[in-house]
């Protein structure tokens, strides 16, 4: 088998104005460009980074388990790697953030003798610090995925921050098509009411793809979480509740 690289890099969240100095170069070295994206506007600029970009989002099928689009995006990057290319593999956010192909693809081209790193980039997480304000230093923060979350029940320390991430797919087993998200908050809402009280503030957040553009920002007392309906992008943040008892 030939030797070849793997750089695994993040975009941001903010098209065109949040990928590093540093991922750009290793963009810029690449045979070739394969990309993920969460934004379809993205793609456009994406696409315009590197003469052979190419995106992934195909395999993204709704029906199609997470676990079989994750292997699908592995070897779709390991393809060329295998055949002595450089690739570099682009992810929105944090490449390593909440993203299992990455980690995976990093992992299994350094077992199989290829060169392989992942550089940092801007998550969802870091734009919500800025958006919401929040310095997860003062309280502490914890933070889940939110199927994970429900899935191994473990105590929460109330008296910190709770990010929750993927709330709009929250047991949702498969990839699931645009428009329907969020048929699960029933069941989250019931578990974080035992820990919180029915006033307490959640906050629906998405960070802006668009760098003029404000992040959507919905407030609204933890009852009320089953009723919304989170933009797939959603991720959902909890205050710490003050005095919290731990549960
Ligand atoms: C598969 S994870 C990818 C995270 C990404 N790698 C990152 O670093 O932000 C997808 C989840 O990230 C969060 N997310 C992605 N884009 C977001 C945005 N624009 N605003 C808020 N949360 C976002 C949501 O919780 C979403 O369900």
């Amino acid at each position: 088998m030939a030797r070849g690289a793997l750089t695994v890099v993040g975009t941001g969240i903010r098209i065109g104005v949040q990928l590093t100095p540093e991922s750009r170069a290793a963009v810029d070295a690449a045979d070739e460009l394969l990309y993920v994206n969460a934004e379809p506007l993205g793609d456009h600029w994406l696409a315009s980074l590197h003469p052979r970009a190419r995106s992934l989002a195909s395999l993204y099928r709704p029906g199609v388990s997470r676990e079989q689009v994750y292997e699908a995006i592995v070897e779709a990057i390991l393809e060329p790697v295998r055949a002595g290319a450089r690739i570099c593999a682009a992810f929105y956010g944090h490449p390593g953030v909440f993203v299992r192909p990455s980690h995976e693809a990093v992992a299994r081209a350094r077992a199989e003798g290829h060169d392989a790193r992942m550089l940092p980039a801007v998550s969802a997480e870091d734009c919500l610090f800025a958006d919401l304000g929040v310095d997860p230093a003062l309280d502490g923060c914890a933070s889940y995925d939110a199927t994970g979350f429900l899935a191994r029940p473990r105590p929460v320390d109330t008296t910190a921050a709770l990010v929750l991430w993927q709330v709009a797919a929250v047991l949702e087993p498969h990839a699931v098509a645009a428009g329907s998200h969020g048929g699960n908050l029933d069941v989250l809402a019931a578990r974080l009411l035992e820990l919180y009280s029915p006033q307490h503030e959640v906050v629906l957040y998405e960070a802006s793809p668009f760098p003029a553009a404000p992040a959507l920002v919905e407030r609204l007392p933890l009852a009320a979480l089953p009723e919304a309906r989170p933009t797939p992008q959603a991720t959902l943040y909890l205050p710490p509740a003050g005095t919290g008892a731990a549960a």
